[in-house]
């Protein structure tokens, strides 16, 4: 049997292709922002994790091209080894004091910091209870590790307290958890999640890609947000949203983080650590983020015109509570066709399908930025409308 027949078997996307709905891999020719390039027509970008509209900001491209001439493009090592600059170590403490943790450990990218973290801590006879909904690097952590899993249902606290209720209290257990649902851009109950932790002795860790810079009076994110930020044991964030660059990192007590991940987790331990350009963009996007809270209350406004433009309209928003808003259309190709049409009308957005989200639950994923102005989002509604229409999605 030879291996690769799996791949020449593999027709999935070509069918899409042949219907001419692809739309994965689009290719933009400008920066993130909320208007971009796309085969030479410029088109509302909907799609983007550029949440404070930073990755464009003079001030952060300026930090990234002085640390390109201090130290060069890349680190040529690992952390672990002769990878670590000074930057690496400044960023470190900027996070863990914006964070209000005692320590924060840097990685390449957000993946990577759930798979070495979750691997390295949920040893052989540890448990780790997972959400349903819980990104792809979570549960892949998981599978790294040597523990058991137990997923619970999306969101449901008492699902999770029935799985508790039964847990060997002799075992390790860490509950993992998204802050902010990255397809239906809800929030975790998270006041829920860390009375079950206490109550059962488990440790909590949250992934904040997309509660960081976004939720909280101060953008700490989802534990902010909720007042618990002294009962959620680790903080896990990402640079490629709100912060601007690409990596991740892990926030909390020192033991945890700079005695024990710094040195067991494999996924920063044997990987290049993160390059200079990028550290010096995320040292430059905290500044911001803390001298502009501004930019969090635009985003905001944002949040909520569409939201409401988009309910107003008729479209099923889900359970969406942030800048991330799924506009649920059903059938996988009824997303195809409306990600096209809105492209085509001069909008870009995600077409979510199955396996992604359950069969029947395809859905255009939108996001939004700070800087996107009235004007682009009031283009994006109208192009809405009219799609919407066309495939009977609303009437
Ligand atoms: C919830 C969540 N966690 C982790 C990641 C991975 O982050 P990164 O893009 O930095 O690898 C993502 C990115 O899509 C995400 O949405």
């Amino acid at each position: 049997m030879d291996i690769f027949q799996k791949c020449f078997d593999f027709h999935d996307a070509d069918a899409v292709k042949e219907a001419g709905l692809y739309s994965y891999f689009r290719t933009i020719s400008s920066a993130q922002d909320p208007v971009v390039r796309m085969d030479g027509h410029e088109v509302v970008m909907l799609g983007s994790n550029n949440y404070l509209g930073l990755t464009n900001h003079p001030e952060v491209k300026r930090a990234a091209q002085d640390a390109i001439e201090k130290y060069g493009t890349g680190c040529a090592g690992s952390r672990f080894l002769n990878g670590t600059l000074d930057i690496h170590i400044r960023l470190e403490e900027k996070l863990a004091a914006f964070m209000k943790k005692p320590a924060a450990l840097t990685f390449s990218t957000g993946f990577q910091v759930n798979l070495g973290v979750i691997s390295c801590l949920v040893e052989r006879g540890d448990v780790v209870y997972l959400d349903k909904l819980d990104h792809a690097c979570i549960i892949d952590g998981a599978r790294l590790g040597f523990g058991a899993v137990v997923k619970f249902n999306h969101n449901d606290a008492e699902d999770l307290e029935r799985r508790l209720a039964v847990r060997d209290p002799k075992k390790g257990a860490l509950i993992v958890v998204d802050g902010v649902f990255s397809m239906e851009g809800d929030i975790v109950n998270l006041p829920a999640i860390v009375a079950l932790a206490q109550k059962h002795s488990c440790r909590v860790m949250v992934d904040d890609a997309h509660g960081i810079g976004v939720l909280g009076a101060h953008g700490r994110g989802t534990a902010e947000h909720f007042g618990v930020e002294d009962k959620v044991d680790l903080i896990m964030g990402t640079f490629s949203k709100s912060l601007a660059s690409v990596g991740g990192f892990i926030a909390g007590d020192e033991r945890v983080v700079t005695n024990f991940i710094k040195h067991r987790a494999r996924s920063m331990i044997f990987s290049a650590a993160a390059p200079p350009a990028s550290v010096a963009s995320v040292l430059k996007a905290i500044e911001i983020i803390e001298r502009e809270p501004e930019r969090r209350a635009r985003l905001w406004e944002n949040t909520r015109f569409m939201a409401e433009g988009l309910r107003a309209l008729g479209f099923d928003t889900g359970e969406s509570q942030t800048p991330v808003i799924p506009v649920v259309v059903g059938e996988d190709r009824i997303a195809f066709v409306m990600a096209l049409r809105l492209q085509q009308e001069g909008v870009f957005v995600n077409p979510i399908v199955s396996p992604g989200v359950p069969p029947g639950r395809a859905m255009l994923r939108t996001s939004f930025m700070a800087t996107h102005t009235r004007e682009h989002l009031t283009r994006a509604l109208e192009a809405f409308a009219k799609v919407g229409r066309e495939v009977g999605v609303i009437s």
